[in-house]
């Protein structure tokens, strides 16, 4: 069964994004991470066991940096923890979700593997290994 692990969102500048999280009073759960597969840094925030993860494109080539230039800063994928990362990327790879990468550790989560599929009628989820 796969369980809600966080929200992720897209963000120009990580410091001004983690400003505003605290304003609503999101608490900083571990310092900003380089991510080298994805050209990002990452952020994870947390209030209410609600986690939020802030995602900042540090170079053009960064696979978020196209999205960020259509969706400016916003929320962009669920993602879901899975205690059968390939059992349940099968299953949803038959169910109307279009896997667009493999399975890549994380950095930003003890590079547990993470994979991203696109929904057709909900958009981008995330799956992590846990
Ligand atoms: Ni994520």
């Amino acid at each position: 069964m796969m369980q809600i692990h966080h929200i992720g969102y897209l963000v120009k500048n990580i410091e001004k994004a983690r400003d505003s999280f605290a304003v609503l009073g999101f608490s900083v759960v571990q310092n900003v991470i380089y991510d080298p597969y994805r050209e990002i840094d990452i952020l994870f925030m947390e209030k209410g066991g609600y986690t939020v993860e802030l995602v900042m494109p540090k170079s053009d080539t960064s696979v978020v940096s196209k999205l960020i230039k259509t969706y400016k800063n916003t929320p962009y994928h669920l993602c879901y923890e899975s205690d059968q990362l390939e059992t349940d990327i099968a299953q949803l790879s038959t169910s109307g979700f279009v896997q667009i990468d493999v399975p890549t550790p994380a950095p930003a989560l003890d590079n547990r593997r993470v994979c991203f599929l696109m929904g057709v009628q909900i958009g981008l989820i995330e799956i992590l290994e846990k």
